[in-house]
């Protein structure tokens, strides 16, 4: 059948893998209200479309941290890919660097950085969990800068593990055939079987709750890469964020995986955006499933987004080539959304572009 939306893949995906591996991908937290939010805020945004402006040529290309990118569209760090499809994310690196945009690899990921960086070139950030044992960060984060990586995306919402209550029933654990592959030399790559998800018993035994903006500091000690603050929701947190000099804020509540009943990403952007000032960029991720979202993303400010869950169907579902395409009908879908918006270029995508007050039918 013809995929036509990057939505289909999820039902592809939920077919194919086993009922654990997909519940993982697919959960929020608790109540699950912030994963519908995610979506639905993007539904109260209409458009105010402008007419008879020339849209013949439209330029979808952009700069984030200094890399040229094809489209304000990247990949958002998601955990063990290997459990969607064998070539997990050398599969995902493949299809960014074909698409030309920025992939983040987790630190969780079940190909070490090397790997990644073997799949040949490509703009990739890392993503980092800052464990207890500094010493297990400083060398990943050095072996991240010699991978060739160009950004960390200190995760910053993440001082324990969101209550995933699927992964609870499943009694959620990484299997045995894999690794987290940048933490086996260290014998932190397996995952116990626990009473809990697996996952939370290993975050809880290794990731520092402790975490503070001392540590954002400490972090810029030990690296000369830009740091990137990922899970901001707040004006005082960008301002924090801003003091601390860091190089760019991503607005995420993590896919709704964490603190249940935070606003839709959608929601917060406006707010960060204000108190950021223009002095770092600020980007969004959170329940972006089309062009339309995209758009409405940069119209509140954003300067780009990152997309979690559509990546790793495609990947269950058909691999590089199923990542290849979401990247591809995104971009389509945001260059025909601009087309009918009057838009030729991203500077051009303005407030005055969307309506957030609608009068809905509720
Ligand atoms: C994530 N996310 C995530 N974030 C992070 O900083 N490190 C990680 O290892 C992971 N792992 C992860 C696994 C899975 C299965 C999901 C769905 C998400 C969060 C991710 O980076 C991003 O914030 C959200 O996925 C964005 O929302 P959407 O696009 O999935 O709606």
């Amino acid at each position: 059948m013809e995929i036509t939306n990057v939505s289909e893949y999820e039902e592809i995906a939920k077919q194919k893998l086993p009922k654990m591996i997909y519940d993982y991908f697919a959960s929020g937290a608790e109540d699950q209200w912030t994963l519908r939010e995610n979506r639905n805020a993007f539904s109260r945004i209409l458009f105010r479309p402008r007419i008879l402006v020339d849209v013949s040529k439209i330029d979808l290309t952009t700069t984030v941290l200094g890399f040229n990118i094809s489209m304000p569209i990247m990949i958002a760090p998601s955990a063990m890919q290997k459990m969607a499809h064998p070539q997990g994310e050398l599969a995902t690196a493949r299809a960014a660097s074909a698409a030309r945009t920025i992939m983040t690899l987790s630190s969780w990921s079940t190909s070490s950085v090397e790997e990644v960086n073997s799949t040949g070139p490509g703009i990739r950030f890392f993503q980092l969990y800052v464990y207890k044992d500094r010493n297990v960060v400083l060398q990943l984060v050095r072996r991240a800068e010699r991978a060739g990586f160009k950004a960390i995306v200190l995760t910053v919402d993440t001082p324990r593990l969101g209550r995933r209550e699927a992964d609870i029933k499943n009694r959620f654990t990484l299997p045995p055939s894999l690794t987290l592959k940048n933490f086996e030399d260290l014998d932190l790559g397996k995952m116990d079987k626990t009473n809990d998800s697996g996952l939370a018993s290993y975050v809880a035994s290794q990731v520092d709750r402790s975490l503070s903006w001392k540590d954002v500091k400490w972090l810029q000690t030990i690296t000369s890469l830009p740091i990137v603050v990922k899970g901001v929701m707040t004006a005082e947190d960008t301002k924090l964020a801003v003091q601390a000099g860091v190089a760019g804020i991503v607005v995420s509540n993590h896919g709704a995986r964490q603190l249940d009943y935070v606003p839709a990403t959608i929601n917060s952007l406006e707010e960060v955006v204000k108190a950021a000032q223009g002095k770092v960029p600020v980007f969004l991720d959170g329940g972006i499933r089309r062009g339309t979202d995209v758009f409405k993303a940069l119209a509140l400010g954003a300067s780009g987004v990152f997309i979690g869950r559509p990546v790793i169907f495609a990947l269950a579902a058909d691999g590089e080539a199923g990542v290849l395409k979401v990247l591809e009908m995104l971009r389509d879908e945001l260059e025909l959304t601009m087309a009918l918006s009057g838009c030729t270029s991203l500077e051009q995508i303005t407030r005055n572009h969307i309506i957030t007050e609608a009068n809905l039918p509720s």
